[in-house]
C-alpha cells in the first residue's frame, strides 16, 4: 500500500543474548494534552501561545479541522505554536478530517459555546470500541442545545447560548469531561460535572483556562464546578500554556527499559503520572530510580514476577499502556492476568503477540492471561491502532530476527520521533 510506512526492528534475541539498551530517551509533550489546548483556543479573544507541543499527525489534523473553522494556527519553532481564533469562527468540523479522527470531539464544546452550533460527522468508532458519544449528546441537551441527527452528521444548535447544568457521567469520560467544562467555561450559569474524568491532561486543562480568567473548582477531583462567562471569551495575553510530559509515552519508553534496559533513563517525565506503572513495575522486581523528572531503569531483572493487571481511569492503571505493558508480562516468569476494564475492543493484538511466541489466552473481550517467559520471534505483523503499534515495536525489540510493523503511520499519530529516539538508546530500528 503507497501509504503503508513500515517499522523494521532488528531485535536483541533476549534472553538469549545477554544484550541491553542503555542512555537517555527524552519524553516529548503530552498527545492528549495538546488536542484539548488546540481546541480551546476557540474560548480565547486573543493569540493562545503554546509550548512543547509534539511533532504528530494528529495535532496536524488537529490544526487543519482549526483552520476549516477559520482559526489561524501558526506553527514555530521547537514545538510552539500560536493560535488565534478571530472574529467569527465558523461551526462545521471538515468532515473527511473529522471522521478519522476521534479527538475530533474536542472541539464540540468549544464550537458550540462560541458559534452557537456544532456540524459534524457521526464520529468514527476505531479497533478499540465502539467509541459512542451519548454521553457528549446528553451533556450538552442539559446545557439547552437542540440536537438534530441525519444520516451522515449531527448538528447541535443553541442561538441563545448554552446555560449551566448539574451533569452526572455514567462512565467516567475523559474527552467528554474536557469539552463539556470548556463549553461551561462560556454559558450563563453554573455547571456541575459529576463523575467526572481526573485525568492530568483535565487538570492541566482547566489550570490554565483559570489563569486566563475562568472560575473552576474541583480540577483532580471526580466534581468540577464551572461558573459560566456568558459568553465573555478569556485571555491569554502574557501566558503561555506548556504542553505537559506525555505520561503514555514515557511508560512505553519506561517499559522498555523494563524488557531490556541497564542504566536506561527516561527523562523529560512527571514521575507522580506514572505511580500506576512504576508500583506495578517494583512488585515485578525491576530497580528504579525515580527522580523528580526522570526514571532509570537500573539493570533488567533475571527474574519478573507475574502481576494481575487491571485497566482503570486515572490514578489507575491507563488502558493506554495495556498493550506495551502486556509485552513485560510474556517475560515474566508465571501465569499474569489482564482486564481491560474501559475498551471492549482492546486485545486483539494479544494474537499477533502469540505469533510472535506469547503464550497468551483471551477468555473474554475484557480479559486475558499470559503465561512466561517465552522468547519472542521476528513476525511481519500490522498494527491496528497506535498502542497496540508501539507495543509491536516493544516486541521486535526484545524478539529473534527482523520485525516488521505495518501501519506505522498509527504509531505516528502519537510518539514523535519514534524511531530515532529509540534509536539514541542502542535500538536497531528504521522506517521505509
Ligand atoms: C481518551 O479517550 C484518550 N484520548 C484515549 O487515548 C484514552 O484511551 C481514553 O481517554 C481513556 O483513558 C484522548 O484524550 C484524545 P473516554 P476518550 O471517553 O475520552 C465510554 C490514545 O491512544 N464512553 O474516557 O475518547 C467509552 O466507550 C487514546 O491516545 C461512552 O460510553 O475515552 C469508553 O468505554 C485512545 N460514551 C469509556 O467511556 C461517551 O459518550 C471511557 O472513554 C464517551 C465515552
Amino acid at each position: 500500500m503507497p501509504n503503508d510506512e513500515r517499522f523494521i526492528i532488528d531485535g536483541l534475541n533476549l534472553p538469549t543474548e545477554q544484550k541491553f539498551l542503555t542512555g537517555k530517551i527524552a519524553v516529548s509533550g503530552a498527545k492528549n494534552d495538546a488536542l484539548p489546548a488546540f481546541a480551546s483556543s476557540l474560548l480565547f479573544r486573543d493569540t493562545l501561545k503554546l509550548s512543547n507541543v509534539p511533532e504528530i499527525s494528529d495535532i496536524t489534523a488537529m490544526a487543519k479541522l482549526l483552520e476549516v473553522l477559520g482559526v489561524k494556527t501558526e506553527p514555530k519553532a521547537g514545538g510552539r505554536w500560536e493560535l488565534f481564533s478571530g472574529k467569527s469562527p465558523s461551526a462545521t468540523l471538515e468532515p473527511d478530517i473529522a471522521k478519522h479522527f476521534r479527538g475530533s470531539v474536542i472541539l464540540l464544546g468549544p464550537v458550540l459555546a462560541r458559534t452557537g452550533e456544532v456540524i459534524f460527522p457521526h464520529p468514527g468508532g476505531c479497533v478499540i470500541g465502539e467509541r459512542p458519544i451519548d454521553l457528549f449528546l446528553s451533556g450538552f441537551q442539559k446545557m439547552g442545545a437542540e440536537i438534530i441527527e441525519s444520516d451522515h452528521s449531527y448538528a447541535l444548535r443553541a442561538p441563545k447560548g448554552l446555560h449551566g447544568a448539574e451533569i452526572f457521567f455514567k462512565h467516567q469520560t475523559v474527552t467528554a469531561t474536557e469539552t463539556l467544562m470548556m463549553a461551561a467555561v462560556l454559558a450563563q450559569g453554573k455547571t456541575v460535572l459529576k463523575n467526572a474524568a481526573m485525568e492530568p491532561e483535565v487538570v492541566a486543562l482547566g489550570e490554565f483556562l483559570i489563569k486566563a480568567g475562568a472560575k473552576i473548582k474541583g480540577l483532580g477531583s471526580s466534581t468540577i464546578e464551572i461558573t459560566g462567562r456568558g459568553g465573555k471569551l478569556l485571555s491569554a495575553a502574557k501566558l503561555t500554556r506548556k504542553i505537559i510530559p506525555d505520561r503514555i509515552e514515557a511508560g512505553s519508553f519506561v517499559i522498555l527499559g523494563a524488557l531490556a534496559g541497564k542504566n536506561f533513563t527516561v527523562t523529560n517525565l512527571e514521575p507522580k503520572h506514572l505511580e500506576s506503572l512504576t508500583s506495578l513495575l517494583l512488585e515485578m522486581g525491576i530497580k528504579l530510580k525515580i527522580e523528580t523528572s526522570a526514571i532509570t531503569i537500573l539493570e533488567r531483572a533475571t527474574t519478573l514476577k507475574p502481576i494481575n493487571l487491571r485497566t482503570h481511569e486515572y490514578p489507575g492503571f491507563p488502558t493506554d499502556l495495556q498493550a506495551p505493558m502486556a509485552v513485560l508480562l510474556t517475560q515474566a516468569t508465571g501465569r499474569s492476568a489482564i482486564f481491560e476494564t474501559i475498551f471492549e475492543g482492546r486485545l486483539g493484538y494479544l494474537e499477533t503477540l502469540k505469533l510472535m511466541g506469547a503464550q497468551a489466552w483471551i477468555h473474554d473481550p475484557h480479559q486475558a492471561s499470559l503465561e512466561g517467559p517465552t522468547p519472542l520471534r521476528a513476525q511481519e505483523v500490522t498494527s491496528p491502532d497506535l498502542r497496540a503499534g508501539l507495543a509491536y515495536i516493544l516486541a521486535g525489540t526484545i524478539a529473534r530476527g527482523k520485525t516488521v510493523v505495518h501501519n506505522g503511520h498509527y504509531v505516528d499519530r502519537g510518539y514523535a520521533k519514534i524511531e530515532a529516539k529509540l534509536r539514541g538508546v542502542g535500538v536497531t530500528i528504521s522506517k521505509e
